[in-house]
């Protein structure tokens, strides 16, 4: 594989989290950098406190970071800038320090790009607006997904959890809808999401949607990546239901981070591969 040379003028930048050793991000994101030949590096920056870790890049003229688990919610008091939808949605999963074209000073910048990528994801299967969805979970993937639907016109969006009082919260939250985990029978929509980490290795046999139900939806979508194809996802294709496996919502707000930072259309294909490269090689 062609690599990029770290060199005098290579611009940092970071996942930043607890833990991080796992991400996918990096890979991605040094994809792009190759092959779009920018010169950039993207690295793990473990963080226990968020403030100071926040304090460091700018320090260290990082460009920006992704931030992850457990940073999303605090790392917004650490900004000197909200963009309007990641402080609507209440959380921030990309940071990007931004000069001042007059002054030349740095200000860190936090945006939400999670629900651009399950919009983008689904949006290459479905019209989104005037679509009805129902969601499964009610943390904040299930925020950013259902945000998501919402902002881009989606006219109903059901929010379904275990802990139903989490779902009815949330729903009240966004103005959307919400229903019980054992009447999902009764909703009639599109597009199903799941947002939980139910299916996931190793209780890969684990699905909350009883494959009786899934010929209903036009697309389904699982947030879950390993496995690439959940029971939910193998369910849905023999159902005839288009299906959004879990590293979509992944790349593309990788995408749109990269975008962010560089300015530059990132290179779909290129950042997917990356990304199936690397599960392939865990495996
Ligand atoms: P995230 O921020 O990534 O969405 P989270 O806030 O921990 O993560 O949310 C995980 C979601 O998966 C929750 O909706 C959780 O349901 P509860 O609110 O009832 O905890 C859901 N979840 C996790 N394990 C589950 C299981 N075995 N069955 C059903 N739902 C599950």
């Amino acid at each position: 594989m062609k690599t990029m040379p770290i060199n005098g003028a290579t611009r940092l930048y970071a996942i930043v989290g607890m833990p991080v050793t796992h991400s996918l991000s990096p890979v991605m994101q040094n994809a792009a950098f190759r092959s779009t030949g920018i010169n950039g590096a993207y690295v793990p920056v473990p963080s226990e406190d968020i403030e100071k870790t926040v304090q460091g890049l700018r320090a260290l003229g990082f460009g920006g970071a992704s931030v992850t688990i457990p940073h999303k919610e605090t790392v917004m008091a650490c900004v000197d800038r909200l963009d309007p939808v990641a402080r609507e949605i209440g959380a921030v999963n990309t940071l990007a320090f931004e000069q001042h074209p007059d002054t030349g000073e740095v200000v860190c910048v936090g945006y939400n790009t999670d629900w651009m990528g399950s919009n983008l994801a689904l949006a290459k299967e479905i019209e989104l607006k005037g679509s009805s969805a129902l969601v499964l979970g009610a943390g904040g993937a299930a925020k950013a997904v259902a945000f998501g639907l919402l902002e881009a016109g989606a006219s109903k969006v059901f929010l379904a959890n275990r802990t139903l009082q989490k779902a009815v919260a949330l729903a009240e939250e966004l103005g959307s809808d919400f229903v019980s985990l054992a009447d999902i029978d009764q909703v009639d929509a599109d597009i199903l999401i799941n947002t939980t980490s139910v299916g996931m290795t190793p209780h890969i046999d684990n699905s909350l949607v009883p494959k009786e139900y899934l010929s209903r939806y036009a697309v389904v979508m699982d947030i879950v990546y390993a496995p690439l194809e959940t029971r939910l996802l193998k369910e849905a294709k023999a159902s005839g239901c288009r299906t959004v496996d879990g590293l979509a919502m992944l790349y593309y707000q990788g995408l749109a981070q990269f975008k962010i930072w560089t300015g530059v259309e990132p290179p779909v294909s290129v950042m997917r591969d990356a990304l199936l490269q690397e599960l392939e090689r865990r495996q």
